[in-house]
């Protein structure tokens, strides 16, 4: 008796995964199939490309060093610390031996020196005698209050995050149209689509990026250059440590919200597969910085409400 209403009862659960879970199952099988087989021939597409990542000293450029040259890539690391990007280079070297590619080159550059990059970023282009894919990563953070920061502050932090992108990005330009081909990165933030409290020159310069990739991907469809902007949220690097403040001081903490962010390896991947997919943009978030955006564009006067009781709390919990 008790076997017969043992196998009664699997009958009903077959007959619902028949009715429910069969339809949903199978074409999730098959999109997933499909969706490994195209990565797999992307990634081949990806071996032997030449890609330049800038802030590939720590954080998430250190994390695009490793994926992007464990797929095969040559690829040139910049930042200023050279130390630091040495020591990324052996960290490829020795963690990914039998990769079969080019040893990294290593370009230490003060990225916000715009007017002394041509030279130097020229000579790393020669030495494979191409550039594919420039990943403008590198960026600094700020804290503070608008009316307390000095305004050196907000240029310093424009600098870094929006000119110096834009800067580098017209030295590599002029070589990917030659080529007739090129794709240009750059990591925004969703601070790049919302801006909140006491990140005013931060969501600034990265609001400032995407209209700049907005309209190069316009201009240079017809050349064959993709630009694909990334908005991630909160990544665990040293991003807060290394932020200015209103006075121009290092803020010098790692915050909550950073030390809970994503993985940089994560992120790195999720990066990885949009320029394999040759994304427009690609928003790395958590289902409330997500909603907040859809908030913005749809009800901003609810959105303003939102920020204005956000920063009274958050000025009274100084
Ligand atoms: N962490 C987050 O929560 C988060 C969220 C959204 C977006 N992002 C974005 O992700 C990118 C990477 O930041 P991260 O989180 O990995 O922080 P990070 O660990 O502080 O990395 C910043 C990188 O930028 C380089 N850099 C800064 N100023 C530079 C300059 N003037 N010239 C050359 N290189 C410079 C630094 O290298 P050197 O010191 O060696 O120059 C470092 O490698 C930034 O654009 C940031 O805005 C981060």
């Amino acid at each position: 008796m008790k076997r017969e209403e043992s196998l009664a009862g699997w009958n009903i659960i077959w007959w619902l995964f028949k009715l429910f879970g069969l339809p949903i199952t199978l074409p999730w099988l098959v999109y997933h199939f499909y969706d490994i087989m195209q990565q797999k021939r992307r990634r081949a597409a990806l071996g032997n490309k030449v890609v330049m990542i800038t802030g590939a000293s720590s954080g998430l450029g250190e994390a695009l060093a490793h994926i992007f040259y464990s797929s095969g890539c040559r690829v040139i690391l910049v930042s200023r610390r050279k130390e630091e990007l040495e020591r990324v280079k052996n960290d490829l070297i020795n963690t990914h031996q039998t990769v079969p590619t080019y040893p990294p080159i290593v370009l230490a550059l003060d990225l916000t020196d715009i007017n002394n990059l041509q030279d130097e970023v020229s000579k790393a282009i020669m030495v494979h005698g191409r550039i594919d894919v420039l990943i403008n990563n590198a960026g600094i953070s700020y804290r503070g209050e608008v009316i307390d920061t000095n305004v050196d502050v907000d240029i310093k932090v424009m600098l870094s995050n929006y000119f110096s992108q834009i800067a580098l990005s017209k030295i590599v330009l002029p070589y990917m149209i030659k080529q007739q081909s090129g794709h240009i990165i750059g990591i925004s933030s969703v601070q790049g689509r919302i801006a909140i409290p006491f990140r005013s020159a931060y969501a600034a310069s990265k609001h400032a990026l995407q209209a700049w990739y907005d309209t190069a991907r316009a201009e240079l469809s017809d050349k064959n250059i993709k630009f694909t902007v990334i908005n991630p949220g909160y990544i665990k690097t040293a991003l807060s440590l290394n932020a200015l403040t209103g006075n121009g001081q290092v803020y010098g903490l790692m915050d909550k919200t950073t030390e809970s962010g994503y993985p940089p390896k994560y992120v790195a991947e999720c990066i990885l597969k949009s320029v394999l997919k040759q994304e427009k943009e690609v928003t790395i978030a958590s289902f409330s910085p997500k909603c907040a955006i859809v908030l913005r564009t749809l009800f901003p006067s609810l959105y303003f409400w939102i920020m204005q009781k956000r920063a009274r709390k958050l000025a009274r919990d100084k």
